[in-house]
This record gives structure tokens, sequence and C-alpha cells, in this order.
């Protein structure tokens, strides 16, 4: 057994990096007839994470099911980085538990970024025996053996470590078309909210040759559309000796012919103007950025550890919509961090005015066990902090819709992805911009890339029809 431990995870030492190749082969029988259903919560580093799992799972013979009912294995991908992620798996987990009454062998196992918590892994142990296997994001390798070598009792690894780097992972990948490409692990900015630095380890970059080869064998297979990932992608290289720097990779990654190429997450800190050049000179990488806020306030933002003030963020963006060619950006907003005054928010809103994003996503400061901001005294009432953002959703709406708008009657690149949810006679995907489409007669277009002419705007969406060339 190993349980989480918040102090080592803390820990950032000159150990180096090691890349590790690896080499797992298993036999397709050991599980077959198996059924899995799987869950995941959070960030767009969970849903390919669980794309590795899925590989992992499907490597032993088990094939998926959307039905808990009919599951032999469960697993649940968890999401650490706000209270209401932890609210979201107990409720699940009840279900589950359910589920095993009824089907005694049926094995639970929980992931991700909440095993990677001392309080949680401390509350699975005591309060939810039922729960079979807990492993954390450093050892999703181990899944197959943990599975394999599996007794009749609670099997809890988790390894509260800086991390190293595989290579030759598998991946069950959810489209046919868009990919995600990871190029980075961990986080070392350690903002003062963030709970990614402890449950991710350090910042480590994959190799570029690596990541080249992947993408390469992406375009060969077909794929339209690649994502680069990490925590703060345009920080890459800089652990390395003799690694290219996002920039550079960037515009190795574009020289594959990757149809669209895009990246998340960016840090502003770390954002260079030999960046921006590369993406306003390459076509096919996507002029579409999302670019973290937290707060407009120079007094949170140095609360936070963000290094970067009101000011300089205003200068950045500034210098991106010039540069860049139509370029749509986005945020990520945190109301209520502790003690934060009327005068604080203000400034944000002042920030919202001024950069008018294309949208955001916004949350209520949630205090994370093991970081700095937990331990702030906070005199701000719930209430305060629920108004503030219900004003903030106001305005970000406000200028989404605004920014929407400006598309009706143009003529837009949509890569069409599939069948509408909300109306299966229609086709959805996404422009250049990173805006969703629902798009009239577009489902024979499905997996391209084609030409829509937008009909009307939303707030969240688009409506357009493929553009009369098109059909003709
Ligand atoms: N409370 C609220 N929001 C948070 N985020 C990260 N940590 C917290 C927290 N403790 C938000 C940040 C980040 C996004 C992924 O989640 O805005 O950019
Ligand atoms: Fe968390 Fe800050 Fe790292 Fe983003 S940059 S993952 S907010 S510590």
């Amino acid at each position: 057994m190993n349980l989480p431990d918040l102090k080592e995870a803390k820990k950032r030492t000159n150990k180096e990096v090691k890349h590790i190749y690896l080499n797992q082969e298993y036999d397709k029988n050991i599980f077959k007839n198996k059924k899995y259903f799987i869950r995941t919560y959070g960030c767009q580093m969970n849903v390919h994470d669980s794309e590795e799992i899925r590989a992992r799972l499907e490597s032993l013979g088990l094939t998926k099911t959307e039905n808990l009912e009919d599951a032999d294995l469960v697993l649940l991908n968890t999401c650490a980085i706000r209270e209401n992620a932890h609210d979201k798996l107990y409720g699940f987990l009840g279900r589950c538990k359910h589920a095993k009454e009824i089907k005694k062998d049926l094995i639970i196992a929980i992931c991700g970024c909440m095993a990677q918590e001392e309080n949680v892994v401390n509350e699975i142990k005591t309060k939810h025996k039922y729960v079979d296997i807990v492993f954390g994001t450093h050892n999703i390798h181990e899944l197959q053996d943990l599975l394999i070598k599996r007794h009749n009792k609670q099997e809890i690894n988790v390894y509260s470590c800086e991390g190293d780097v595989y290579e030759n992972v598998e991946y069950k990948r959810d489209s046919n078309i868009k990919a995600w490409v990871n190029i980075q692990y961990g986080c070392d900015k350690f903002c003062t909210y963030c709970i990614v630095p402890y449950t991710r380890g350090k910042q480590r970059s994959r190799l570029s040759k690596e990541i080249i080869k992947e993408v390469e064998c992406l375009v060969k297979n077909g794929y339209k559309e690649v994502t680069l990932l990490g925590q703060n992608v345009n920080a890459y290289g800089k652990d390395l000796e003799n690694e290219l720097s996002f920039a550079e990779l960037l515009q190795s990654v574009a020289n594959t012919g990757i149809e669209r190429l895009r990246f998340v997450t960016s840090h502003p800190w770390d954002f260079t103007d030999e960046m921006i050049d590369v993406i306003a000179k390459n076509d096919n990488i996507m002029n579409y950025i999302h670019l973290p806020l937290q707060s407009g306030s120079d007094r949170i933002l140095k609360l936070m550890g963000r290094r970067y003030t009101k000011k300089e963020y205003l200068e950045l963006f500034n210098k991106i919509k010039e540069k860049i060619n139509n370029v749509s950006i986005t945020t990520d907003i945190i109301v209520g961090f502790p003690n934060e005054t009327e005068e604080d928010f203000n400034d944000t809103l002042d920030v919202v005015n001024t950069c008018k994003y294309d949208s955001a996503f916004t949350f209520i400061y949630s205090p994370r066990e093991g970081t700095p901001a937990a331990k702030m005294e906070d005199k701000i009432d719930l209430k305060t902090k629920e108004e503030r953002l219900h004003k903030l959703n106001e305005l970000i709406n406000k200028y989404s819709l605004e920014n929407n708008k400006k598309y009706v009657n143009k003529t837009v690149k949509v890569l069409i992805e599939g069948v509408s949810e909300k109306d299966d006679k229609k086709a959805f995907g996404y422009t250049e911009t990173m805006k969703l489409v629902n798009v009239t007669g577009g489902i024979p277009y499905i997996n391209s890339i084609v030409d829509v002419k937008i009909t009307d705007a939303k707030s969240f969406s688009l409506d357009g029809e493929i553009s009369k060339w098109k059909i003709l």
C-alpha cells in the first residue's frame, strides 16, 4: 500500500526526470467478455488520461459499456480542482456501491487527481471499503498489473513524487479526427489556490522528437486536429537541456502538415513574442488562445502568486490581438479569493470590459487543503461571492454574444464532428476560433472541414448552413 503525502508532493529537487520507454504486452483473454464503465471528471488532461486508461483496459480484453449496470469494472477518473468535484465523486460512488450490492464481484477503481489527496484516500480507506483499487496520476501505467495481481482486499497505490515521463503509451482515442497530445506534465508555478502542482508533480516536458513522431502518426492516420496539452504549455522545454522552446515546438508540429493545431493552457508569464509570431504566420495554427486571467486586481494577483500585473496582462492581450488576425481569446476567472474586496472585484470587471473575451470559465474560489491560500483567513461570505459570480457571468455572456454576432452572414471554416445533441437533423462542429456551430445540412460532411455560412448567433453557439457552393 502506498498512500499520498502532500509534503512529499510539494517537494521539488534537482533529481533528473527519467524518460521511460514502456514495453508492455498483455493477454487479451485475461478479462475476456468483461465490460468496463469509465467516468471522467475535470480537465482535458483527465480526458486524455482516460484515453490511455481505456487502451490499457482493452489490452486485457475488456470492452466499453455506457451502462453502469452492465459493467464488471467501474473506473472513476477524478478531479481535485474545486470542492464540487469531490461532491460529484461521492454522489456517484453511492451508485457504484449500490451496483456492487447487486453484482458482488464488480470491481470499483478510483484514479486521477483526487486519488493524490491525503484526505480523500483516508476517507476511501475508512468509509468506502467497497472501493477495490485506488491509483494515482503517476502510475497509470501500472493499471493492468494492479488488476491482474489484485487480491480480495482494497489496494491503494498512490505515489506522491515529482514524476517521470513515459513513452510508447497507447491511447484509445475518443475521436478519429481530433487528438490530444501531451507535451508536458505537472506544474511548478504553485499559484497559491491551486492543487495541480501537488497532484501532478513537477513540470516535465516530453522530448520534442517523440511529440513530433506522435503527431506525424496522427496525420498519417487521417487526424485533422491536434491539441497540444500541458498545464503551462509555454514553459515547454525549459526543464530540459538542448530542447526546443514552445515557439519552436509549435513551428515543428505545424510543419507536420496537421490541418488544425491548437494548444492549452498558456500562462501569461511565459507567453513570448516568438510564440505570437509563429501563431500569426502559420495558417494551420488556430487563431484561438486561452489566456487565464484569474483576477484583474494587482493585490489579488500577487496573493495568488500569478507573477503578472493587470497592466502586464493587458499589454500581452493587446499584442496578441494586434498581431494574430481575427484571434479569439478566452479566459479563466476566480471570484471570491480570500478577502477579495469590492475594489478588487471591480478591477476584474474592468479587465473584462477591456478585453471583451469571446468566452470565459468563471469560478468561485474553493479552498484546497495543503495549498497556501487555504490557510488564509477569509471574511467574505458565500452570498457576496455568488453575487459577484452572477454579475461577472452576465458581463461575460454579454461580450460572448457581441463577439458571436460579428460572425453572422460570414462564411467560416468548420470542422464538422458529429450529429448535434439538440437537433438530430443538424451537425455540430467548431470554427478555427473555437466557436461551436450547429450546422444545417452538415451531416453528410461529418469528419471534414467545410465552409459554413453563419445565420444566427447566441451567447454559447452559432447557427449556420453549408455554404451554397458546397451543396452545388
Ligand atoms: N478554486 C477555484 N477555481 C480554481 N481554479 C484552480 N484552482 C481553483 C480553486 N482552488 C480554476 C482556475 C484555473 C482553472 C482550471 O480552474 O481558474 O485556471
Ligand atoms: Fe495551477 Fe497555476 Fe499551475 Fe495553472 S499555472 S496548474 S493555476 S499552479
